[in-house]
């Protein structure tokens, strides 16, 4: 079947850019993205393009060229659903907080009322395609609802899972390492996959669309993220060990990924990988294998977890026990909130758990983030003490040590330490000289990312400690 007319429901992180790059690449195809949020919708049809809901670099020249030409961005779902041959489904799918599973498992709740939504709206035959990160076996689930509950029209359930990386999606769209699909191995399911495969060909080559069955192509979405986020928490592991035997963990990872069998990215010590994904996605792989009564394999992967929260918490607490075993009363500048650079997004950042730590020991930090806003901070943190069950009363008391800056001067002005959290460019471009001298002596500097000039700073005058150095 000939795709004219594309749905996608969730304008977020992945529904927003991956249609905006469909659109822009497939002219013939109509593209709209939906979404029950209005205010979302509102930004993403903004005149001003500074306003829409997401930055990414290069995503607004995308929107530029094709909103209005054939991507459309609205909240009539259902219209939406009945005029689309092909349906990506890409709302959220976050770690169930509450009930069976609480804590571990994705909430699948949206995916479902997507799923039902579908099948009540749909008059003809439709291709569903999964593009949120989902537990290996959904396509089954979406597949009995939709034909249970549907109006007797044929629907084809295809995963394709999305790999691109915040703040690079546009490239990681337009030159994609690869592009996965899994369907049915049915001759419908392969005229399914042949269709996706299609609107990929308007400008990928076929060498970089691998086709498989849908649980394989479920199944390595999961591997992918648990591969990656491994790399990160043993790199980070070994950074623990440089720090007690004054290696460099740096030339440990350049010693290590100049064999190319195993490679040099994804080696970058840090204070602790974030985003919406790896963590939410290692969960739900645990999830799955003590449910498939696999433990060492649960065991396995969780350890990937815990050592990403020993490293946050290890990093907070080297500041406090930096300070003479106390930041109560003390300003402690924090640069960054972004789980990396270039991106607005903060979910799971490591930011939030340093700031808690340090918070919980008494400081006010002062934060400083070239794109997150004020109001994202303080919920990103009331919402962590709201899953640990902090009180409101308490919650409101913790905000009063929070502050928020949009001048990195003023975060940074008269603190007791600056802890480097995100590692955004122009943190390296400061003027630390005069930084150091509106400090308290002894300054400081914690660098989270090991973006900074070590040498510099110490010329200076400054006390700086890094992450396995
Ligand atoms: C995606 C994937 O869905 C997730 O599985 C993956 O692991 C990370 O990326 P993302 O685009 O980052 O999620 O999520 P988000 O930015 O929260 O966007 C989801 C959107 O779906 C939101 O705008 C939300 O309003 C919308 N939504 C949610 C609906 O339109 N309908 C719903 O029923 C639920
Ligand atoms: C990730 C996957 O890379 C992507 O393929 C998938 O589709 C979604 O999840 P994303 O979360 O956007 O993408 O960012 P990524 O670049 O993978 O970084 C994740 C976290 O790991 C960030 O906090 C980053 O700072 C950290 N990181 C990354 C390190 O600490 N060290 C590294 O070497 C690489």
């Amino acid at each position: 079947m000939e795709i004219k007319n594309i749905c996608c429901i969730g304008a977020g992180y992945v529904g927003g850019p991956t249609m905006s790059v469909i659109a822009f690449k497939c002219p013939n195809i109509k593209v709209t993205v939906v979404d029950i949020n209005e205010a979302r919708i509102a930004a993403w049809n903004d005149k001003n393009l500074d306003n829409l809901p997401i930055y990414e670099p290069g995503l607004s020249d995308v929107v530029a060229k094709v909103r209005g030409e054939n991507l459309f961005f609205s909240t009539d779902v259902d219209t939406a659903i009945e005029s689309a041959d092909m349906i990506f489904i890409a709302v959220n799918t976050p770690t169930k907080t509450y009930g069976e599973g609480k804590g571990m498992a994705s909430d699948l709740k949206y995916v479902e009322l997507c799923a039902r939504q579908i099948a009540r709206v749909a008059k003809s035959d439709k291709i569903i395609v999964e593009k949120s990160t989902l537990p290996v076996r959904t396509a089954e689930t979406l597949q009995t609802i939709l034909d249970t509950t549907g109006n007797g029209v044929n629907f084809e359930v295809l995963s394709n899972p999305e790999f691109l990386a915040e703040g690079t999606a546009i490239n990681d769209l337009l030159n994609a390492d690869r592009v996965l699909i899994g369907g049915n191995q049915t001759p419908s399911g392969k005229r399914a996959i042949q269709s996706l495969v299609d609107v990929y060909s308007n400008w990928l080559n076929p060498k970089q669309i691998l086709t498989t069955n849908v649980w394989s192509s479920e199944l390595s979405k999961l591997t992918a993220n648990a591969f990656l986020a491994q790399r990160i928490s043993s790199i980070n592991a070994m950074s623990a060990i440089c720090e007690a035997t004054e290696a460099n963990v740096e030339e440990v990872a350049n010693a290590i990924g100049t064999d190319s069998r195993i490679g040099p990215k994804f080696l970058k010590a840090s204070v602790g990988f974030g985003g919406s994904c790896f963590q939410k996605d290692i969960l739900n792989l645990v999830y799955l294998c003590r449910f498939f009564n696999l433990p060492e394999v649960a065991d396995y992967w969780e350890q990937v977890i815990k050592l990403n929260n020993y490293q946050k918490l290890r990093f907070a607490r080297k500041i406090i026990t930096s300070l003479f075993n106390t930041v109560s009363g003390k300003k402690i500048a924090l640069l960054g909130w972004a789980f990396k650079k270039d991106t607005n997004d903060s979910r799971e950042s490591a930011a939030i758990y340093v700031a808690d730590h340090l918070i919980e020991d008494g400081a006010d930090i002062h934060v400083y983030d070239p794109k997150v806003s004020a109001s994202k901070i303080k919920a990103d943190l009331s919402y962590l003490w709201q899953l640990n069950g902090v009180t409101e009363t308490d919650i409101t008391k913790k905000l009063k040590q929070v502050f928020v800056h949009t001048n990195s001067n003023d975060a940074l002005t008269n603190s007791h330490a600056i802890a480097v959290l995100t590692e955004w460019d122009e943190f390296k471009n400061y003027n630390w000289k005069n930084i150091y001298e509106n400090m308290y002596k002894p300054a400081f500097v914690f660098d989270g990312r090991n973006i900074l000039d070590i040498k510099k700073l110490k010329g200076i005058g400054f006390y700086i400690q890094n992450i396995g150095k």
